[in-house]
């Protein structure tokens, strides 16, 4: 197969073999099968802009077909009686299969998403693989209590049991690590699931697929339907045969998701949406990391991370002494093709967003923010794919388009301040409320910017890290609920009283 890699590339043996049985289909029951209507859809090489491979675009009868599977396996066969315990053997084997096929998922995710392949193949995979294997520890360990009531002769004791049919919808910016914290506590709660990949990242979930029916999980128990959010997410969120969404994805989607939860039989929703969050250096901090942790919080997946550290806050002593430093470092960052050595970022996913982030770019420089470094689509061999160089904006105005909405894209909008009380203000002027840095020597004044600031997750001198077991969500339009650790658990699984009367 001819992939048109601009860079000489050699893929795995397995990688090959995934990419040349086309055109993909979808995964229902324990059966690969082609859409109903037999359409399909291109997925794009954005290092590039050429077609990687056509996949089964699913329609509203493909979500029909396997709702009624995931609610097959839920209601009778083996997955519905199966233990806690065994459940988590079988995510323990599927976490020892992805890592044994990590190679091929993380050339796959690198194709289809563009990031460099070392982040691939040494962050996101790992990550899977760990999330895996902390939900199946969890598996046989989800418990209700006994409750000690006021009437007497009564024994009253809770059980924890699964949603039923979850309806997984995730994005395209860590495809395959996006599928791992929505399945592994899905499925270690007893769920059965139905998967919808970004339709820009399909391929990793579809080789999961394979690893999933390799594993040995009974048929129905995962399912998976590739498409764009219409039709295939929309009719995914309003059948009523689903009990439970879990989102990952633009906050105007999410709204729309839970307006059709509501409409159609107010299954459970849980949602993980977008962030503008601040990044905060004070003057006590050590610099040199400080400056690296931010350019890093921001740059990183080309700022592709609903955690992207895309507001930077200065104090304003050492205001200008941080830009001179962020902006050497932002030019230093080598932004090329994912399966070059030694390239830090990727492109964009799509020329949708990079038109979209070219459009912020443009509002910002006629605007009230000044362009340091950056702004730049790249030429030259690049030229064909969706390269952006690192931008730095400076600006006093916290009310533009810019410092209020989420680019996602390599954007910083940094900003000097001035004192405490301005600082938790403006850090707190946004309607997201996903994640915040903070950078200081002082541990009091870092642990009040902690409880100060509205955020779900808040970085004291460090950005960006996550771990399966410390929950993660938004505060405001962000989202709700906790994915990661045990609280992932409460997503995915509803409380029942029993009462005994003695
Ligand atoms: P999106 O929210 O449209 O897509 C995310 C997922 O939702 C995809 O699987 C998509 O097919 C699905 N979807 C879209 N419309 C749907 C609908 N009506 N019903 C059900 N599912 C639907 O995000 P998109 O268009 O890829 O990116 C646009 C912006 O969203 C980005 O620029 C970024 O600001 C934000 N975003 C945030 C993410 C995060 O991690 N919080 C991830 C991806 C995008
Ligand atoms: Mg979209």
């Amino acid at each position: 197969m001819d992939l048109n890699l601009p860079v000489d590339v050699t893929l795995q043996p397995g990688t090959l073999a995934f990419l040349e049985s086309v055109p993909k289909k979808l995964l229902i029951g324990r059966e690969w099968v082609e859409a109903a209507s037999g359409e399909t859809f291109a997925t794009i090489n954005p290092a590039t802009g050429e077609e990687l491979a056509r996949v089964a675009l699913a329609g509203a009868e493909d979500v029909d077909r396997a709702v009624a599977a995931a609610r097959s396996a839920f209601e009778s066969g083996p997955w519905s009686t199966m233990s806690g315990e065994q459940r988590g053997y079988l995510l323990w084997k599927l976490a020892d299969l992805v890592e044994a096929h990590a190679d091929e998922l993380a050339e796959l995710d690198t194709l289809d998403n563009g990031k460099p392949l070392r982040v691939s193949r040494k962050g996101d995979l790992p990550q899977a693989v760990r999330h895996f294997r902390y939900y199946a520890g969890l598996a046989g360990k989800i418990q209700g209590s006994t409750i000690p009531v006021s009437l007497p002769d009564l024994f009253v004791y809770t059980l924890r049991e699964p949603m039923g049919v979850a309806g997984l919808i995730i994005p395209w910016n860590f495809p395959l690590l996006m599928a791992a914290w929505k399945l592994a506590p899905a499925l270690a709660a007893g769920n059965t699931a139905i998967l919808k990949p970004a339709e820009e990242t399909p391929l990793s979930a579809l080789l999961l697929g394979d690893l999933i029916l390799q594993a040995g999980f009974p048929a129905g128990v995962v399912n998976i339907l590739t498409g764009p959010g219409l039709p295939t997410g929309a009719a995914i969120v309003s059948h009523v045969g689903v009990d439970k969404v879990a989102f990952t994805g633009s906050t105007l989607v999410g709204r729309e998701i839970m307006k059709n939860a509501a409409l159609s039989n107010l299954k459970r929703v849980s949602l993980e949406l977008g962030g503008k969050s601040p990044n905060v250096i004070f003057a006590d901090a050590d610099l040199p990391k400080a400056i690296k942790g931010a350019n890093w919080a921001v740059f990183s997946t080309a700022g592709q991370e609903c955690v992207a550290g895309s507001r930077l806050f200065i104090e304003r002593p050492v205001y200008d002494q941080v830009l001179e430093g962020l902006a050497s470092e932002a030019q230093r960052i080598r932004v090329g093709n994912g399966f070059t050595p030694g390239v830090h970022i990727g492109p964009l996913v799509s020329e949708t967003q990079l038109e979209r982030v070219m459009g912020y770019l443009e509002v910002g420089r006629q605007g009230r923010a000044e362009i340091l470094t950056g702004g730049v689509r790249l030429g030259g061999e690049l030229a064909g794919g969706y390269f952006l160089s690192p931008t730095i904006f400076t600006h006093q105005d916290d009310s533009q388009p810019l410092v209020q909405e989420e680019i996602f894209g390599p954007v910083v909008a940094a900003t000097a301040f001035d004192d405490w009380q301005e600082l938790v203000e403006r850090a707190n002027r946004t309607r997201y409320g996903l994640a915040a840095g903070v950078w200081t020597r002082d541990v009091s004044k870092a642990h009040r910017f902690a409880q100060a600031v509205r955020a779900g997750t808040v970085w004291i001198n460090c950005y960006g890290l996550f771990d399966p077991a410390a929950p993660f969500g938004g505060y405001k339009e962000s989202g709700f609920g906790r994915e990661m650790g045990q609280e992932a658990l409460e997503l995915f699984t509803q409380t029942k009283t029993v009462w005994v009367g003695l």
